[in-house]
């Protein structure tokens, strides 16, 4: 496994590559877990060579957000990313992909500015910039993430196909501790009390999907619901509870077809995040 920093060194790999066989990139920030390593077996499975790049970006970071203390060990991803046979970690330096005078963004309009787009301005346009920039280095055939930042697989996917990457973007599953907590980096930072509150974000949503398959269809009565359980089984500050579809990411009011339930919650300074997508049956089949 060949650990590489230089945006130039990884261009030429990709270029090499060339003709020699598919490549899968699995973008990452960093202090990996099982959720991560779900994505780099998938795309080890899907493609011949497997690069993952581990980069806190800055620029997806709000002025009072956690950059800077965002939890970082690189000798141990680089432990776990050897054994699940990676063949290339990049690994770039903040200078070196945002040099002097970078003046270009990417933005995906309207997906990314309900939900999370709202606390975070300007977050998905960072997130849609950094991506881009790995896609046309690392020049992958398959790009995996995780259905655990489903706003964020959604904006990238329509980033993907509005400009036209050869890229496939596949959105995996989200993993779960024992408990249900959608595992996260961001776990970390939880006391022991919020650490066992948190599973009542994952509770909420299991309730959300139960409500649905007994034939609740108004939006309203299921995010009451489920914002009850979640101030019933925890100290977490609800920054939002919401449905929308799948495509546009809008409001939904009456629950039909493919829907996003999808909830941020504070625990003290952290804001954990977790969704479930359900599906109706459709009336007319
Ligand atoms: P990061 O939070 O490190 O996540 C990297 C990838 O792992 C994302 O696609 C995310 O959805 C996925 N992931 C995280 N936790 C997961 C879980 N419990 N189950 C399944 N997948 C999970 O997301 C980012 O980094 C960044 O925004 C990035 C896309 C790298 C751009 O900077």
């Amino acid at each position: 496994m060949r650990v590489v920093r230089s945006v130039a060194a990884m261009q030429r790999i990709a270029l090499d590559r060339r003709g020699k066989g598919s490549v899968g990139l699995v973008p990452t920030m960093g202090y990996l877990h099982a959720g991560h390593l779900q994505l780099v077996r998938a795309a080890r499975k899907q493609s011949d060579y497997v690069v993952v790049s581990i980069f806190v970006n800055p620029i997806q970071f709000g002025p009072k957000e956690d950059f800077r203390r965002y939890p970082r060990d690189f000798a141990r991803d680089r432990r776990l990313l050897q054994s699940a046979g990676v063949d290339v970690v990049f690994y770039p330096r903040v200078r070196d992909m945002y040099p002097e005078g970078f003046a270009t963004f990417v933005e995906v309009e309207r997906l990314g500015e309900g939900l999370c787009g709202k606390a975070r301005p300007g977050h998905f346009r960072g997130v849609t910039t950094v991506v881009a920039k790995l896609l046309s280095v690392v020049l992958p055939d398959v790009a995996v993430f995780g259905a655990k930042d489903a706003q964020q697989a959604f904006v990238i996917r329509r980033m993907a196909r509005d400009l036209g990457f050869h890229t496939r973007v596949i959105i995996l599953p989200t993993v779960r501790e024992r408990d249900g907590l959608a595992m996260s980096s961001r776990n970390v930072y939880l006391s022991p009390e919020q650490r066992a509150e948190a599973p009542a974000l994952h509770r909420s949503l299991v309730l959300a999907q139960n409500l649905i398959r007994r034939g609740e269809r108004r939006a309203t009565i299921v995010k009451a619901a489920m914002r009850r359980l979640i101030q019933r089984e925890s100290g977490g500050r609800i920054d939002y509870v919401e449905m929308v579809d799948t495509d546009e990411l809008r409001p939904v009011k009456t629950i039909e077809g493919e829907t996003l339930v999808a909830l941020a919650v504070f625990f003290g300074k952290t804001r954990l995040i977790d969704n479930t997508t359900v599906k109706t049956p459709n009336p007319k089949l």
